[in-house]
C-alpha cells in the first residue's frame, strides 16, 4: 500500500509517521511525504518525494498507484489540490477549493456564520481605506483587523490603540488603492476570553471530533509578545468539558458542517475552529481553518490509539458515523523549537546538534517523538551531512505524561538534549493547563 502526504512541516511529519504505524497493524505502508523535511527523510517507513506541482503530484500518486492522498497545509487546498485529484480520479483527505474559503476567505467565513447562525465577533468587512478608518474611530479600541486572504498568520492585527488600528488598516488597504480590484479586510469586535482549538474530521455529512487541545500563540513566556503560528500545544485542553464540548458541536461544527451540504459544497477534510470562550461560558468563532492546527496535530497525534488509516478511509468513504476514536489517557504537550528571529526573519542553516542521541536516552520511544518542521540536511564539512535549521519553526518534541506536569517534564527534558545557535523555546507550555487543574 502507498500512501501520500502533502506538506513539510511538523504537522506532517506526525501524520505520515502516524499513517505508517498504523499501516504496520495491517500490512507496511510506504508512506511519501512530498515534499517533506529532513525529519521526515530520517523515519524508516517514509519517503521524501521532492514534488509540490499539483500535476506532477496526480502523474505520481496515478502511476504508483497511491491508495490515498491527505492534505496538511492551507495552501495547496486554496489551490484547488482536491479539486483537482478527485478530476483525476484520485482519492484525497481535505476540503475542495470552495469549501476551504472558510479558511481562505474572512468575509466569506463571517458571511457564512452570518448565515448559519453560527456564533461570532460582530464585524464589517471594507475595501475603502478611508471607510474603515472611519470605522475604527467609531467602535475604537481594542480592535482586530483582519486581511481577507490567507497571509500565513500575519493577517491578523489585534489593536490596542487607535494608532496601530489606523497603521494596520493602511498596511493591509493602502491609502489609494483601486476600490474594486483592490484587498478587502474584516473589522471585528475585540473578544475577550480563553482561546480553544477543537479540530474534527468530516467526511462532508458527519463529523468525527478529535482529542481537545490548545495552544500557545505568543512568541514569549507567559503568553507574551508577537502572534505566531503556535509555539507549543497540549492534549487534552482541560478548559473543554463535557458540557462545553456537547455546545462546541451543536452550535458550531454541526451547523458548519450541514451549512456547507445546504450550500451545495460539503465540506470534507479537517476542520479546525478557533474559538474564543468567553467569561460567561459563551463561545464565539475567531476562525475556520481547513486543516489540522500545528502544533495542535502533532499532540493529538501522539495520543491516536486508533488506526488513522481506517479513519481516513471511513472519512473518504462517507461513512465517519460508523467509527470511533480512541485516544491514550495521559496527557500530550508539544514544546516547539523555534529558529533565531522567528517570525519576522528566521535565520537558517544553524546546524541542528543531538537528535541521534535521543532515542538509546530515552528507550520508551513511543512515549515521545521530536516532529521536524523546517529542517532540512546539508552536505558539509567534516561531519559530512549535518541536520540543519531551513524554516521558522524548527522542530516540536512532544511528550506523553500522566500528567500534565509530567508530560511538560519529559518533552523539556528531551528538548533540552537538543541544540542549535539562537534557538527560541518558551518555558512555559502548559502553564494553562496546569494553573487549571488547581
Ligand atoms: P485568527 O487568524 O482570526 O484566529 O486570528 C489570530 C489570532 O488573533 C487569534 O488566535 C486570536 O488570538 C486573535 N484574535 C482574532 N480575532 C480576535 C477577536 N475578535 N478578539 C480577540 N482576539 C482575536
Ligand atoms: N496553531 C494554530 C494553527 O495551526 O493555526
Amino acid at each position: 500500500m502507498k500512501l501520500l502526504v502533502i506538506g513539510s512541516g511538523a504537522r506532517e511529519h506526525a501524520l505520515a509517521w502516524k499513517l505508517a504505524e498504523s499501516s504496520h497493524k495491517r500490512f507496511p505502508a510506504t508512506v511519501f511525504v512530498a515534499p517533506g523535511n529532513a525529519g521526515t527523510e530520517l523515519e524508516k517507513d517514509l519517503k521524501n518525494l521532492p514534488i509540490t506541482a499539483i500535476p506532477d503530484l496526480i502523474e505520481f500518486a496515478r502511476k504508483e498507484s497511491v491508495a490515498f492522498t491527505v492534505v496538511g497545509p492551507e495552501a495547496p487546498l486554496a489551490e484547488g489540490i482536491v479539486d483537482a485529484f478527485r478530476s483525476a480520479g484520485l482519492k484525497i483527505f481535505g476540503p475542495t477549493q470552495k469549501a476551504a474559503q472558510l479558511e481562505t476567505s474572512k468575509d466569506f467565513a463571517k458571511a457564512f456564520m452570518g448565515r448559519h447562525g453560527i456564533p461570532t465577533a460582530d464585524y464589517a468587512t471594507f475595501s475603502s481605506a478611508a471607510r474603515a478608518h472611519r470605522y475604527v474611530d467609531k467602535k475604537g479600541v481594542p480592535i482586530v483587523i483582519k486581511a481577507d486572504g490567507l497571509a500565513a498568520g500575519k493577517g491578523v492585527v489585534v489593536a490596542m490603540t487607535l494608532e496601530e488600528a489606523h497603521a494596520a488598516v493602511d498596511r493591509m488597504l493602502g491609502e489609494k488603492r483601486p476600490r474594486k480590484a483592490g484587498p478587502k479586510i474584516v473589522i471585528e469586535e475585540f473578544v475577550e476570553g480563553e482561546e480553544i482549538s477543537f479540530i474534527v474530521m468530516s467526511d462532508g455529512r458527519h463529523t468525527l471530533p478529535l482529542a481537545t487541545s490548545q495552544d500557545h500563540k505568543r512568541l514569549e513566556e507567559g503568553d507574551q509578545g508577537p502572534n505566531t503560528g503556535g509555539m507549543g500545544a497540549y492534549s487534552p485542553a482541560p478548559s473543554i468539558t463535557p458540557t462545553l464540548h456537547g455546545k462546541i458541536m451543536r452550535e458550531v461544527i454541526q451547523p458548519a458542517i450541514n451549512g456547507m451540504e445546504k450550500e451545495g459544497e460539503r465540506y470534507t477534510g479537517f476542520l479546525y475552529a478557533g474559538l474564543m470562550i468567553t467569561p460567561g461560558g459563551g463561545i464565539k468563532v475567531l476562525e475556520f481553518n481547513c486543516r489540522m492546527g500545528d502544533p495542535e496535530a502533532e499532540v493529538i497525534l501522539l495520543r491516536l490509539k486508533s488506526n488513522l488509516i481506517t479513519l481516513i478511509e471511513h472519512a473518504l468513504a462517507g461513512n465517519l458515523d460508523k467509527i470511533e476514536a480512541e485516544w491514550d489517557r495521559r496527557t500530550a504537550l508539544g514544546v516547539v523549537m523555534a529558529a533565531s528571529g522567528y517570525p519576522d526573519s528566521p535565520r537558517k542553516g544553524d546546524a541542528i546538534q543531538g537528535l541521534t542521541a535521543l532515542p538509546a536516552m530515552l528507550p520508551a520511544e513511543k512515549d515521545y517523538h521530536v516532529f521536524h518542521a523546517g529542517t532540512g540536511t546539508t552536505g558539509g564539512g567534516e561531519n559530512g551531512e549535518e541536520i540543519v535549521t531551513a524554516g521558522g519553526r524548527v522542530l516540536c518534541v512532544a511528550a506523553l505524561g500522566d500528567s500534565v506536569r509530567m508530560a511538560q517534564r519529559r518533552a523539556y527534558q528531551i528538548a533540552g538534549q537538543i541544540h542549535f545557535e539562537g534557538c527560541q523555546m518558551r518555558p512555559d507550555i502548559g502553564y494553562r493547563a496546569i494553573n487549571h487543574r488547581k
